[in-house]
């Protein structure tokens, strides 16, 4: 098995910090105004920035099998309908008719050649192509190829399946967008997986609140004592700044191991837990020999979902494996829900006034990234 270079590094940090118990720091403190979470206005353009202008992971490349597989997406806001053609190609369109509007179809996933609005029949193709309307003649000499479906920029890589909730006039470089992670994701060969377990999860809480369980190892043994606390490192881990994205590597205490083999003979998967953020809602969670996909979506400002799938390296062929992944799953529901049981009684006390502001330590660094990338993006210094 390789290691890359950035897999070296991280490893050779780690071992200096269990020499000398450190970890990785921000020179100073950061201090984030709770009207981050509270303020409309700034949850307004949060939605209009984050979730219309980049693109959001919205499944796995086996949920669209063969040509005329399609799934839909509602959960960003804007009805989304994604296929994948007869070239084999990923597209998504607004799940809107381009007649009067009616939505084309309603049903979560499934094969069909062709979509045909329920209201009056005006009938697309997998490429979102105007095909037929009944009695054309009412429509006079209407130009069909300009009432297609209003498509979206849409992308299959790594095994994932990202679209962009907008049709806005500018394209978008995905390849340029994920550079940063490249390398990694490309690693997984997630395309190889296949979803174990998919699963979706309501909370009454803010998205941030969410999105920021994952971005620091600091809580793993106060909101995880008696789970993931004693599988890790206690709060010693290593950032890889991948602007906008970020890497998150939290060490399994074999790591030491490593002290007694030369560097061409270290392995790095098997040592590590890694939560990568891929700007903006996005985790790649990658485990010994699994991963976790989630995106965090806000459906109010004290409101989102937490949509999660557990990608394996194979189908379980025997009871056994059947029973080991099941456990897996088991546990990181539990963990997962010690989280957002602490995010729902945050979201409860945010406007009692208690804080103005929330303290950033100087080792909870993806929060200090994260939340820089993010002002960045609504400032308009950072587009995909
Ligand atoms: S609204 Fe779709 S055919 Fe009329
Ligand atoms: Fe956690």
């Amino acid at each position: 098995m390789s290691i890359s270079a950035e897999e070296t590094g991280i490893i050779k940090s780690i071992l200096e910090y269990c020499e000398n118990g450190g970890t990785d720091m921000e020179p100073a403190l950061m201090r984030n105004p709770v009207t981050t979470y509270t303020d409309p206005e700034n949850h307004a353009k949060e939605v209009e920035t984050l979730f219309r202008k980049f693109p959001i992971i919205m499944g796995h490349a086996t949920q669209l099998p063969e040509a005329g597989s399609y799934f839909t997406n509602d959960e960003i806001g804007v009805p989304i309908l994604v296929t994948r053609n007869n070239d084999g190609v990923v597209k998504a369109f607004m799940n809107v008719c381009r007649h009067r509007g009616a939505r084309l179809t309603d049903t979560p996933c499934g094969k069909s050649k062709t979509f045909s609005c329920p209201y009056h029949k005006w009938t697309y193709d997998l490429n979102g192509n105007l095909r037929g309307l009944p009695q054309a003649a009412g429509f006079g000499d209407i130009n069909k190829s300009e009432l297609g479906l209003v498509e979206l920029p849409a992308f299959e890589r790594f095994g994932l399946i990202w679209v962009r909730p907008s049709a806005d006039e500018e394209g978008l470089d995905m390849d340029a967008w994920i550079a940063p992670m490249a390398e990694q994701l490309s690693s997984l060969g997630l395309e190889n997986h296949t979803v174990f377990r998919e699963w979706s999860l309501d909370r009454k809480m803010n998205w941030h609140l969410a999105l920021e369980g994952f971005q620091e190892s600091y809580h793993f043994c106060g909101a995880h004592e008696h789970t993931a606390c004693s599988a890790y490192l206690d709060n010693q881990s290593v950032w890889t700044d991948h602007y906008p994205h970020v890497r998150h590597s939290v060490p399994l205490p074999t790591i030491v191991d490593l002290n007694d083999k030369p560097v061409d003979e270290w392995e790095h998967r098997r040592y590590f837990m890694t939560q990568n953020y891929v700007f903006p809602c996005n985790y790649v969670q990658v485990m010994t020999d699994h991963v976790y996909i989630h995106t965090i979506i806000p459906t109010g400002i004290d409101t989102c979902i937490f949509k999660c799938m557990m990608l394996i390296p194979e189908a379980p062929k025997t009871e056994k494996s059947e029973r080991y992944w099941q456990k897996n799953y088991d546990v990181i529901r539990t963990v997962f829900n010690e989280d957002f049981e602490i995010g729902e009684n945050i979201q409860k006390g945010l406007n009692t006034g208690a804080n103005t502001e929330f303290l950033f330590g100087r080792y909870e660094i993806g929060l200090h990234l994260g939340t820089k990338a993010i002002h960045d993006a609504l400032e308009g210094r950072l587009t995909a």
